[in-house]
């Protein structure tokens, strides 16, 4: 079991949606958090909502893309709050485009803010959780990551997302080793901002912030199985998994027969496909 109470927790993205969630019932639950998103007054607003709560808070302006901005976050946090044993790599952004409709630089940015993003907070926060033979660490993915095939034109942010699951799966193995929990936490709808606001989060090296919402190209309509969870539920089932210390959590069971379908057609077909051609080769 992973205890909550008493700990200090970082929430990237923290300022909205998902992480608004996570940050609002680690609150609850007696964590001290640090809010560290690349809007300020996203992360102020959700300090203050916690301070409400009688909680306690701290907001931070930072940049997942940029290491020494999380490593900025990482002294604020532990000055304020102390050592930081529990980490929400949450933050992320989308890109739902064909790959020939994106620039280079709103390629390399869905790649570092979602995977690179992940990484930078593994190399930040991971070693400390190690030496103190403590902690949990969380990284959100997406369906779009775990199925790629469910959704189309979302190439970039597929690949970074099921980077991350891979990533937190194996990371989870040596993780255990040093007493430290691993969680993959995998999306699929839960209410946002993220259609709305996407534009905003992107940092100035890869072209700043931009206006406008993300438009859905024809063809990619949501699968019908979607129904959008609200976040402040997600994030309890969430800190829930972590607290029972799970490898992974999805956020909605009613993807399953479209997984097994899409891995039976896919990797099955592949598997079967190699057995044929060796047994007829060799
Ligand atoms: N909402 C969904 O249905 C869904 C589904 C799958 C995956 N996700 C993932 O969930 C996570 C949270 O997204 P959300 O849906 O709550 O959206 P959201 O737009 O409401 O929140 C995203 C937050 O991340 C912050 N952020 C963006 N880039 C950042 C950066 N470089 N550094 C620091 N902060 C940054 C934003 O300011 C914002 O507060 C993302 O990783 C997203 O890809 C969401």
């Amino acid at each position: 079991m992973t205890k909550v109470a008493g700990r200090t927790a970082v929430v990237t993205g923290g300022g909205s949606g998902i992480g608004r969630g996570l940050a609002l019932e680690l609150a609850a639950k007696g964590a001290a958090v640090a809010i560290a998103d690349i809007l300020p007054e996203n992360a102020e607003a959700v300090a203050r909502e916690i301070a409400v709560m009688d909680g306690k808070a701290l907001a931070i302006g930072c940049d997942v893309t940029d290491m020494a901005s999380l490593e900025a976050a990482k002294q604020a946090a532990t000055e304020h709050l102390g050592p930081v044993s529990l980490l929400f790599a949450n933050a992320g952004a989308t890109s739902f485009e064909r790959i020939t409709d994106m620039s280079a630089d709103d390629i390399d940015w869905i790649v570092h803010a979602n995977l690179l993003g992940v990484l930078n907070c593994v190399k930040t926060f991971y070693p400390d959780m190690v030496a103190a033979r403590d902690g949990h660490f969380c990284a959100t993915a997406s369906t779009a990551g775990l199925l790629p095939s469910w959704i189309p034109y979302h190439a970039a942010y597929s690949g970074a997302k099921m980077g991350i699951i891979g990533m937190m799966l194996n990371l989870a193995i040596e993780a255990r080793e040093h007493g430290v929990g691993v969680t993959a936490f995998v999306p699929h709808g839960v209410v946002s901002n993220m259609k709305a606001n996407n534009a905003r989060y992107r940092p100035a090296r890869f072209g700043g912030p931009g206006e406008g919402e993300v438009q859905i190209p024809e063809g990619a309509q949501w699968h019908a199985e979607v129904k959008f969870r609200p976040a402040e539920l997600v994030g309890k089932l969430v800190v829930r998994a972590v607290e029972e210390d799970r490898p992974m959590v999805i956020s909605d069971g009613a993807i399953r027969k479209t997984f097994d379908e899409t891995y039976r057609r896919i990797v099955y077909d592949a598997f079967d496909f190699a057995d044929a051609f060796y047994a007829a080769e060799e």
